[in-house]
């Protein structure tokens, strides 16, 4: 079974009434469709979703929530985590390997299971998070690169390492295999992106194939117009 087998069955685009997996953790090469999946599929009806990059100098403000000037005093303002647990969102938090040691810890909070988590606010308000929230977390390192309590927090990990089938579908169909056989690949010199085929599909449209192999791969334009060409024959 594939990854992308295993994402469908735990998330389906539609119909579902239940969160099946709450701490899920895609990881793996970049542009194989991994964030797009953690906004989009595996939602309850209606279930919001906060997206939020993490980076080396994200604060907990940003996460958690802040005070704020409102006239002559301060109002509390929940961050994007904090609102999640409350009314039970999706909360996606991408390149959480870039995180840094004070965000990492208050991401333990956060992540914690359902029966133990529980959080003192600045506000000094006690929140709990409510059964429907559920965490998906991307990145393009490996699982080691996660510390091991965080690791542990995500039950279900999944190694990304081959483009999803549904966007290569959405690709002009010559150039279908040549994406397959190139997005998620080990190998740096020779990956693509789902990103990089799209653009290409599009300005070839608006171009032509010669102009778009040139802008879009550059110095692999060759070697993109060679494995174009086996690929169709
Ligand atoms: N099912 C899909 N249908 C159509 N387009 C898709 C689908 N999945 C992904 N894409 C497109 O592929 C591109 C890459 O997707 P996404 O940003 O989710 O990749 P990623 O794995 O998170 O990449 P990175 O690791 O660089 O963050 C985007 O343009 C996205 O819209
Ligand atoms: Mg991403």
């Amino acid at each position: 079974m594939n990854c992308w087998d295993k994402l469908n069955r735990l998330f389906p685009k539609a119909g579902i009434s239940q969160i099946r997996a709450k701490r899920v953790l895609l990881y793996g090469p970049p542009g194989t469709g991994k964030s797009r999946f953690g906004r989009m599929q595996g939602l309850l009806p209606d279930q919001p979703v906060f997206a939020l990059t993490l980076h080396e100098e994200s604060v907990a403000d940003e996460v958690r929530g802040m005070y704020l000037p409102n006239g002559s005093t301060f109002e509390w303002f929940d961050g994007p985590a904090t609102e999640a647990w409350r009314i039970g969102a999706r909360m996606c938090f991408d390149e959480i390997d870039r995180a840094s040691g004070a965000m990492l810890s208050l991401l333990l909070g956060y992540l914690d299971d359902h029966e133990v988590a529980q959080m003192k606010l600045p506000n000094k308000e006690i929140i709990k998070p409510h059964d429907n929230f559920c965490c998906v977390a991307t990145m393009n390192g490996e699982l080691t690169d996660l510390p091991l309590a965080l690791q542990d927090r995500f039950t279900v990990r999944i190694r990304v390492d081959e483009p999803n089938p549904d966007a290569i579908e959405r690709l002009d169909a010559d150039v279908r295999k040549a994406a397959r056989n190139t997005v998620g690949i080990a190998d740096d010199a020779r990956r693509t992106s789902i990103r990089i085929w799209k653009e290409f599909c599009a300005m070839r449209s608006s171009f032509d194939e010669e102009f778009a192999l040139a802008t879009c791969f550059e110095a692999r334009a060759s070697e993109v117009r060679d494995a174009l060409r086996v690929a169709r024959a």
